[in-house]
């Protein structure tokens, strides 16, 4: 796509932002990470970089469908970290908000997972959570759904979740909750070794569980495991993010802005691509991209520039704190 040669200053962006009545806002995790969240990519500080000691051939292994149905250790032993428990919202999430209060928000889609943007008061009907939520859990072997905070206790103690219909016809034969004869449930810990070698992906058999405990009654892996509700790598994307990209927004839209994502994970990557070549395109993010032309590229902290935006545009309602109302 030619860049549009009308647009490239940060003025060109105000003009956009006030003249604009549909804009699709897409977010990834750098929105996020002035609240101390950290994003997956960013070397040193991203959970991707955090994960070396997992031992993976690569560390997007622990967000794969494949892995966790081998091996859902390595998943929940990451799980209780990124947990969504933060009540503040960033200045970023704000300014989203307040494109939403003037009926300027045509759809927010945001991969992320945190549910950030509910607390910042955006609507169901304007958000899409591309890589779904933790606000539900469904069981990967029978879809038994529940409220995902049910299991957040389970998580913390670093506990595999499972499925409790599933147990239900497995009582006589297996353990519900995977706990011991003596009532001791299986922990995933922290730093996700145990003290004991961490199984690899495939390891899991369903007679034998010595690796953990000897004593312990053998775990039937056939009684499900549950899985927060989040889009894992090899799982679709729920059916509302192409139904409402390619039914409601593409023939709406007048202006697009992304917002602190790399821009790597496809589909998503290719919503901006996707949209009408002569709807503006505006990038926010500390890091810039090569593989998509835009219009307006505004490189730092996306809190900042937002900031600027709306103390440009003469939104004086633009709300710096960040708690929800
Ligand atoms: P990434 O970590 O790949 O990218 C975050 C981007 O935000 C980077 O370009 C950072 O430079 C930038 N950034 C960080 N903090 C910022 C700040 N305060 N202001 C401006 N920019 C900032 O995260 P995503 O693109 O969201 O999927 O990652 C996409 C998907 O990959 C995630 O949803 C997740 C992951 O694997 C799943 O888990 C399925």
């Amino acid at each position: 796509r030619a860049k549009l040669p009308k647009y490239n200053s940060i003025d060109d962006a105000v003009d956009l932002l006030k003249k604009s009545k549909n804009i699709i806002v897409l977010t990834g995790a750098g929105i996020s990470t002035s609240l101390g969240i950290p994003d997956f990519r960013s070397k040193g500080t991203g959970l991707y970089s955090k994960l070396e000691h997992l031992g993976l051939n690569d560390p997007q292994e622990v967000f794969d469908i494949t892995v966790f149905r081998q091996d859902p250790t390595i998943f929940y032993s990451v799980a209780r970290d990124i947990l969504p428990n933060h009540d503040r919202f960033s200045p970023t999430h704000a300014f989203i908000a307040l494109l939403q209060a003037k009926g300027k928000l045509l759809t927010n889609y945001s991969q992320n997972i945190d549910n950030l943007e509910a607390k910042a008061g955006i609507t169901p009907d304007k958000l899409i959570q591309c890589h779904g939520s933790f606000a539900t859990a469904s069981c990967v072997k029978c879809g038994h759904k529940v409220p995902g905070d049910s299991l957040f206790a389970e998580i913390k103690a670093g506990d595999i979740p499972r499925c409790r219909k599933c147990a239900q016809g497995t009582r006589t034969t297996s353990n519900s909750s995977g706990a011991g004869p003596h009532g001791r449930k299986r922990k995933v810990h922290r730093d996700g070794t145990d003290k004991k070698p961490r199984r690899r992906p495939g390891d899991y058999d369903s007679n034998s569980d010595s690796e953990y405990d000897h004593h312990a009654a053998p775990v039937n892996w056939s009684c499900g495991v549950m899985k927060p509700d989040i889009t894992f790598f090899g799982e679709p994307l729920p059916d509302e993010f192409s139904r409402r990209l390619t039914e409601h927004d593409r023939d709406r839209v007048d202006l697009v802005i992304v917002i602190g994502t790399s821009l790597k994970v496809a589909p998503v990557s290719e919503v901006v691509p996707f949209l009408p070549p002569n709807v503006p395109q505006i990038y926010i993010s500390r890091t810039p991209v090569s593989h998509v032309n835009f219009d307006i590229d505004l490189l730092g902290d996306c809190d900042v520039v937002v900031a600027e935006l709306c103390r440009r545009a003469g939104w004086t309602e633009f709300r710096h704190e960040m708690v929800p109302e």
